[in-house]
């Protein structure tokens, strides 16, 4: 059985919470096993369902991250480590309760945590409600950014180890790491590369919730380009809080104008993307009566939990390369080879793409960006080792 996975995401405080709660709320009354996680750990989930962790309605689990035990769990022999590392060097011990504030650290467990849940494999949908746009981006990329460093690192970093172990350890208080302690690294690196291919693949995609307003839609739209740069399917956009445009008064009616504005801005730069909107309701939409009906009118007729519609952002053929970066600037993109290497740039956002053996031994004849369609072109003949050393300087 596949498990159809799906993230929402965007700036602080618009409706995050709400719409992956709704989308949830609605699959389990559509027989669905739904299974909904939040990767921060403010209980907004538990505040916003109004309910415990646990099975709060018939086909409907609510999961908290325990990030302190998890951690312990799965950082344990890396913690052990990087303590025993950090006190030789002179620093102070540094305790678990640290290790969580490092960036990303509670939503990366949360993430593998998440990985665990789809092996199972007794869930319909999973429904995650991600952190706000920039920290869910660099989260997203961080297990390709480290596959990049890990394969560096690791092989040449166990040989020295390897060496170095029993000399050191005779010698010196420096505890060199195991094998056991590098195995535990790998293991944890191996969860990270599982969680990404799961959050990129076939039955995955994002939803990327706004308000209309245009500060918010410009950083959703730097969204929609960094999201796909990553590999990630964006499959809709909700806009939230529209205020109904029916019986209003002046104050209302010029909301209402302003958003209608910004809501066809929203389906132009968005197409061929659905662009579903959610009114602004009177009350907060708190618990799962009030959470099914924004879940209806959110999806109306269309159906939330067929697989998506979008193909990957990222194709690879015989001599081509092609990464749908909508949205993107030509001046803001910027492609560099390193090797065996692609370095794709858009605004601020980067990715080290590894190149499959095919590409790998060819020279980039040309790359163009158009219609928001990166296109990379390799030369049919496979280049020289000599050439290639060039090239990657
Ligand atoms: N359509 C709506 N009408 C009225 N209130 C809403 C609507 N959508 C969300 N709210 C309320 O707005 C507040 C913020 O929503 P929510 O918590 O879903 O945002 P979020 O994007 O998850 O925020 P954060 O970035 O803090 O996680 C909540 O109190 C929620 O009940
Ligand atoms: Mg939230």
């Amino acid at each position: 059985m596949t498990t159809r996975v799906l993230l929402f995401t965007g700036k602080g405080g618009v409706g995050k919470t709400t719409a992956a709660a709704a989308t949830a709320t609605l699959a389990a009354r559509r027989g669905l096993k739904t299974l909904i996680v939040s990767t921060d750990t403010a209980h907004s989930l538990a505040d916003a369902l109004s309910a415990e962790p646990g099975e709060i309605a018939p086909g409907l689990h609510l999961h908290q991250v325990d990030t302190q035990r998890t951690l312990e769990r799965h950082w344990g022999e890396l913690q052990d480590y990087a303590r025993g590392v950090l006190t030789e060097l002179g620093l102070d011990e540094i305790t678990s309760e640290e290790i969580t504030v490092l960036p990303g650290a509670e939503e990366v467990i949360a993430l593998l945590e998440l990985r665990e849940h789809a092996r199972e494999g007794r869930w319909d949908v999973i429904v995650v409600d991600c952190a706000p746009t920039a920290e869910t981006l660099r989260l997203l990329a961080l297990p390709e950014a480290l596959d990049w460093h890990v394969n560096r690192l690791m092989p040449v970093g166990r040989k020295l180890m390897r060496l170095a172990a029993p000399l050191v350890r005779g010698v010196a208080r420096v505890s060199a790491p195991g094998e056991e302690v590098m195995s535990a690294g790998e293991r944890f690196h191996r969860g990270l590369m599982e969680v990404r291919e799961l959050l990129t693949g076939d039955h995955a995609s994002v939803r990327l919730v706004l308000t209309p307003e245009a500060v918010v839609l410009a950083e959703a739209r730097r969204t929609l380009t960094s999201l796909n740069l990553y590999g990630y399917r964006v499959d809709a956009v909700i806009a939230n809080r529209v205020f109904p445009g029916d019986d209003a008064d002046e104050w209302r009616a010029r909301w209402v104008a302003a958003q209608s504005r910004l809501l066809a801005e929203a389906e132009e730069s968005f197409a061929p993307l659905p662009v579903h909107t959610v009114p602004y309701l009177p009350a907060e939409p708190v618990g799962r009566h009030a959470l099914a009906a924004v879940g209806e009118a959110l999806y109306g007729e269309s159906d939330p939990f067929a697989p998506p519609a979008v193909e990957p952002p990222l194709k690879l053929a015989a001599d081509e390369l092609t990464l749908a970066l909508p949205g993107a600037e030509r001046g803001a993109v910027d492609l560099a080879r390193k090797g065996d290497e692609l370095i794709i740039t858009a605004g601020p956002y980067r990715r080290i793409l590894a190149l499959p053996v095919a590409l790998a031994r060819r020279k980039i004849s040309g790359a163009v960006l158009r219609d928001g369609l990166l296109r990379v072109r390799f030369t049919s003949e496979a280049e020289t080792d000599e050439a290639r050393g060039r090239d990657g300087t």
